[in-house]
């Protein structure tokens, strides 16, 4: 990234943490419109139905699909219990639809910002209706400040049910450590770089030397055969992964977020590597497309693109 482009991406992250700011964007009555235009290249719509929607469309042209319902620290004990009966409907639909997605979210979500307990007792009646279902579970990493709890919970969750999987993001340097322990649960590991601002020292920037790392980390998962998705965009990696061999096992995927290089995930599928497309839905939509912009400056170009011109069909749309 450039300098100008680097300081953009920090302002942006933090400005996304602005609760203020969030408000007055999804309450301003003229803003709102015109923002959800925008973000519905990185975002399927507001309902879960919408959501639904674009995984059977990605589903008929071959994809496997993730769906988060957007949304993170809810401080409310009602807003976490909405939280979760809105992931466990959404289980059910996709069960129903015989659709066999992964379900993807944050802990904070569903009421570790209340207690462990809130969390853990959400995580489990979700992790008991997805195994009915057959459906798959993954939890995001958040900030590194709520890494230790996440993991906590993602371990005792992982005795009971190997239907559920965690994020680890390579860029923190205690990864290397968490990694060879998590290597020892069942559920599918997502490599991710990371996608929050930390304090320095305790994370590697975006460089080569964090690209090594991921490769490396992908590596242990390989020779340990665990579960594992390959969820990222750069190309430089993904290459490199696919001349070693490592794209082609039965247990590794490729994940993308919707909208973001599709030209690339569909290059991979065409040569049978398995791809998956991560797909949220959700009113809380502001953070996670800030958070699109944020890694990717030049995403505001196409944001403000997409929302004077009529046509955002993300297939069409080859980002770099
Ligand atoms: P990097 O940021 O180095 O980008 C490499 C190249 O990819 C760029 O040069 C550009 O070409 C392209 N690119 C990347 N992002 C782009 C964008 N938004 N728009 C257009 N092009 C883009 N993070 C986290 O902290 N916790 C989590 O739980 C998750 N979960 C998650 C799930 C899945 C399926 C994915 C793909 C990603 C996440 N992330 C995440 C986000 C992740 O940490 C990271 O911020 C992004 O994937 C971007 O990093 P890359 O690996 O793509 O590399």
């Amino acid at each position: 990234m450039l300098n100008e482009e680097s300081r953009f991406s920090k302002a942006l992250k933090s400005i996304a943490r602005d609760q203020e700011l969030k408000a007055y964007f999804q309450n301003t009555k003229e803003l709102f419109p015109i923002f959800i235009k925008g973000a519905k290249r990185f975002v399927a719509g507001e309902t879960r139905t919408e959501g639904i929607e674009r995984v059977i469309n990605l589903y008929n042209k071959g994809y496997q699909v993730s769906l988060e319902f957007i949304g993170e620290n809810t401080t409310s004990e009602e807003e976490c219990r909405l939280a979760k009966n809105e992931f466990k409907e959404l289980i059910k639909d996709l069960g129903n639809n015989q659709l066999k997605a992964t379900v993807s979210f944050d802990l904070s979500h569903i009421g570790m910002m209340i207690s462990d307990e809130v969390a853990f007792t959400n995580l489990e009646e979700l992790a008991k209706e997805a195994q009915k279902q057959n459906i798959q579970l993954m939890i995001s990493m958040e900030e590194s400040q709520k890494t230790d709890k996440i993991l906590s919970l993602y371990k005792r969750i992982s005795k009971s049910f190997s239907n559920v999987g965690i994020t680890l993001q390579v860029h923190l340097k205690r990864s290397f450590i968490d990694l060879n322990d998590l290597l020892k649960t069942s559920g599918r590991i997502r490599l991710v770089k990371g996608a929050y601002q930390e304090s320095e020292g305790i994370y590697i920037p975006r460089s080569e030397e964090l690209n090594k790392r991921y490769i490396e980390f992908v590596s242990m998962c390989i020779d340990n055969n665990h579960p594992l998705s390959v969820a990222t965009h750069d190309e430089n990696i993904l290459m490199d992964l696919k001349a070693k061999g490592f794209l082609y096992s039965p247990n590794v995927e490729v994940e993308m977020l919707d909208g973001v290089r599709p030209d690339l995930l569909r290059s991979l599928k065409e040569d049978n590597i398995q791809a998956k497309v991560y797909v949220t839905y959700g009113s809380e939509w502001y953070l996670y497309l800030v958070h699109r912009i944020a890694e990717y400056p030049p995403n505001i170009y196409t944001f403000i693109s997409d929302i004077i011109e009529q046509n955002t069909d993300r297939e069409k749309i080859h980002i770099k």
